[in-house]
């Protein structure tokens, strides 16, 4: 590792944390999944951030905490979208997933974004979660989701309007 560490990079222990959840989240038949290169050379752009979220709801545990869950976003102007958004399986269906999604929200409103984006498959159970938080379908992508048996899935485009 290189010595002083660059202030300006998430430390590794976050990136480490990231994919503890991004590899027992996602399920593996639709390639969702970002590996560690994408994941920290996202991060080395200055308009991608992310937040990690604990067993017990809190933002931002503290290194050696465990972690729950996270979200990954990039921003361009007054528009951001959320690229990942996971929780591990193991602490599903407790809220944790409305209390990250409260998150994104808010932190994007204090830097200013007036629009917030996300794409996922269709069909995928976290639309209801979406939909509780004011997102509305505006587009879909056909055929755009390739399974490992070769079936394609469409993307569907959800957007909320904070303005
Ligand atoms: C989607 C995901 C983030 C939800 O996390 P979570 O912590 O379980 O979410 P919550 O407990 O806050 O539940 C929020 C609501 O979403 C809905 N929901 C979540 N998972 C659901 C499921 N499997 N089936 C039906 N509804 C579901 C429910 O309405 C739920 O509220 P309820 O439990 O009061 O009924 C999680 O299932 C996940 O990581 N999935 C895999 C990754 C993924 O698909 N991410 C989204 C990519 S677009």
């Amino acid at each position: 590792m290189p010595w002083p560490p660059d202030p300006t990079l998430p430390p590794p222990d976050d990136i480490d944390r990231i994919m503890e959840v991004m590899e027992c989240a996602f399920p593996p038949d639709f390639g969702e999944a970002w590996n560690r290169r994408q994941v920290s050379d996202s991060l080395l752009l200055g308009a991608v951030q992310y937040a990690l979220i604990g067993p017990d709801g809190t933002i931002a545990p503290k290194p050696g905490d465990c972690v729950g869950g996270f979200y990954l976003s990039r921003s361009v102007l007054d528009e951001e979208e959320l690229l990942l958004f996971a929780i591990a399986p193991e602490w599903r269906r407790r809220g944790l997933g409305h209390t990250l999604l409260i998150h994104f929200i808010q932190s994007a409103r204090q830097r200013g974004k007036t629009r917030l984006f996300l794409e996922m498959r269709h069909n995928n159970p976290a639309a209801v979660l979406y939909a509780a938080h004011g997102f509305q379908p505006i587009g879909r992508r056909p055929r755009y989701y390739r399974t490992l048996n070769g079936d394609r899935i469409d993307a569907i485009t959800q957007e909320l309007v904070i303005a």
